[in-house]
C-alpha cells in the first residue's frame, strides 16, 4: 500500500537520531511512539523512582493528561503550525522536566500533512532539577 509521505522524526534526548517513521494523519506522537518501540515514558525516573508521586501512574494515563510522561520537544517551525495547548496540557507541562519553550504532550499532538518532517526530540531529565525541588519554569 502506498504510504502517506508524512515523515516524523525521534531524538533521544541528546540530539541523536533515533528513528524516521511514515505516520498517518490524527494519530498522536504518543501511540506513534509505542507503535515504534520508543520509550517517552520513563524519562520522569530517577534512580528508578518516580518523581511524579501520585501523579504519576506509568502506563495507566494514555493520553488523559495526567502524567507529563509524553512530554515531548518538537522542531519549533512545526510546534508553532500546532493549536495552543489546553489549560490541562500546560498544567501537566509545567510539571515536566526538561522543559522547553516547543515542549507539548505527546498524547495531545495529532498529526496532520503540514508537520511532515517534525522532529521529536525526548527530553533530558536532570538531577538537581529535583534534587532542588524546584519545577522547570517557562522563559
Ligand atoms: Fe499522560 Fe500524555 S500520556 S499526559
Amino acid at each position: 500500500a502506498p504510504g502517506t509521505g508524512i515523515k516524523l522524526h525521534f531524538k533521544d534526548s541528546k540530539g541523536s537520531h533515533l528513528k524516521t517513521v511514515e505516520v498517518n494523519e490524527g494519530d498522536d506522537i504518543l501511540s506513534i511512539a509505542h507503535e515504534h518501540d520508543i520509550d517517552l515514558e520513563g524519562k520522569h525516573l530517577f534512580e528508578g523512582r518516580c518523581q511524579l508521586a501520585d501523579l504519576c501512574d506509568p502506563g495507566a494515563c494514555e493520553g488523559s493528561v495526567a502524567c507529563s510522561t509524553c512530554h515531548v520537544i518538537l522542531s519549533p517551525e512545526h510546534y508553532d503550525l500546532l493549536p495552543e495547548p489546553e489549560d490541562d496540557e500546560n498544567d501537566m507541562l509545567d510539571m515536566a522536566f526538561g522543559l522547553t519553550d516547543t515542549s507539548r504532550l505527546g498524547c495531545q499532538v495529532k498529526i496532520t500533512r503540514e508537520l511532515d518532517g517534525m522532529t521529536a526530540t525526548l527530553p533530558s531529565a536532570t538531577r538537581n532539577m529535583f534534587v532542588d525541588g524546584k519545577k522547570p519554569t517557562h522563559h
